[in-house]
């Protein structure tokens, strides 16, 4: 993957808790993305990397966005966000920082003419943001842009997405303040309060065949998405994002892929761990899926070869790669979540 560096060329606060970064590259490189995806961003004072999504791009320079990281509410002791927290306390205009990318596969479809539903919770915003940036210059395509927060101090762009709205006739946005404070203005700063749900989804959304496009955290995700099904959404309609550990649960498919599964030909995968061994399914598409679906849950972050989270000792056999990854994978592991097995394989899980 390609690495640079970058000039930090704006510093803006946007709530409390989110700040931005504008980076420009050190040596005039041209930023190239497709809306939703992000950058790996280095940092050696911490020796981690991090995934930012850019939450606009205009050629010259990527705008990352970065939410500071608290403890979990139920355990209030435990370390912050190392990696936010240190973007938030140390990164200013003038420094440079590296950063890897534009990576991921959570790509705004731009050949499709089809109409666009983006889905939004939190600082989940970010990659749906420069979706609705690149929407707005595409007077054709209808847009509906839904995002949920807490309440008007938590709600980022909210100036930024008015100005698109009120330029761009083909979108249509809907706020949702889960609770507003007493001086959110039903009507101006927000249009409904709660939790996203089916009959606001029915009410917003005309007939029509959509594309969605999903990111926030995981209660917001996993109700969007059982919504959409519950709508009759075709799962391959719907493309969505975490900014981490998470995944879907989704109804499996009457019967499931046993003809697959039972397939001779195919490789076996061998789970040390509890000494299962499975025959690989083709029909997912890469070792970590295949993990979970038989509940071996390695950890994981990007699920796109960028984080190296999922590198995993690959005890005997061989894979092969169908993403380009990171390039440091540790001797003798490979990244699940972008390699499939070539022939009966063990790995440390
Ligand atoms: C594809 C992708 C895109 C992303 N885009 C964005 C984006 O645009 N904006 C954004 O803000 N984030 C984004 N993220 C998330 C981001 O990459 C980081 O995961 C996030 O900033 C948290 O990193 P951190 O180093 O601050 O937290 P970490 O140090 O990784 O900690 C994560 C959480 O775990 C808690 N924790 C740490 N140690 C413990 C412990 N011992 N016990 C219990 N809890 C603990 C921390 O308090 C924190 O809440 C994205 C992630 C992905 C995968
Ligand atoms: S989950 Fe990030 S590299 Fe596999």
């Amino acid at each position: 993957m390609d690495k640079r560096e970058y000039l930090v060329t704006e510093r803006q606060q946007v709530t409390e808790d989110i700040v931005s970064f504008v980076l420009k590259p050190s040596n005039g490189a041209i930023c190239s993305f497709v809306p939703g995806q992000y950058l790996v961003v280095d940092l050696p004072a911490l020796g981690l990397r991090r995934e930012y999504s850019i939450s606009f791009g205009d050629g010259l320079s990527y705008r990352i966005t970065v939410k500071r990281e608290a403890a979990p509410k139920d355990q209030p002791d435990a370390p912050i966000g190392q990696g936010s927290n240190w973007l938030h306390d140390h990164l200013t205009v003038g420094d440079t920082i590296s950063a890897w990318g534009a990576s991921g596969g959570f790509q705004l479809d731009r050949e499709s003419s089809r109409p666009v539903v983006l889905m939004s919770g939190g600082v989940g915003i970010t990659p749906v943001l420069s979706m609705l940036h690149y929407l707005s210059r595409q007077a054709s395509r209808p847009t509906w842009f839904v995002h949920a927060c807490e309440n008007g101090d938590q709600h980022a762009y909210a100036d930024e997405v008015n100005a698109l709205v009120a330029q761009a006739d083909n979108i249509h946005k809907h706020i949702l303040y889960r609770e507003p404070l007493p001086k959110d203005i039903k009507g101006q700063h927000y249009d409904s309060s709660g939790l996203v749900n089916k009959t606001l989804m029915q009410a917003l959304l005309p007939l029509d065949n959509y594309e969605f496009y999903l990111c926030g955290p995981k209660g917001f995700m996993q109700a969007a998405y059982d919504i959409l099904v519950e709508l009759g959404v075709a799962d391959e309609s719907i493309n969505y994002e975490f900014f981490g550990p998470a995944t879907l649960v989704k109804a499996k498919p009457v019967g499931g892929n046993q003809a697959v599964r039972s397939t001779k030909q195919q490789p076996k995968v061998s789970f040390t761990q509890t000494g299962a061994t499975y025959t690989w399914d083709p029909e997912l598409e890469n070792l970590l899926d295949f993990a979970e679906e038989n509940n071996v849950f390695p950890n994981h972050s990007c699920r796109f070869g960028t984080c190296g989270t999922c590198a995993t000792k690959l005890v005997s056999g061989e894979v092969e790669y169908f993403q380009e990854t990171i390039d440091d994978i540790p001797p003798g592991h490979v990244l699940l979540c972008s390699c499939a097995p070539t022939m009966d394989i063990e790995i440390e899980q």
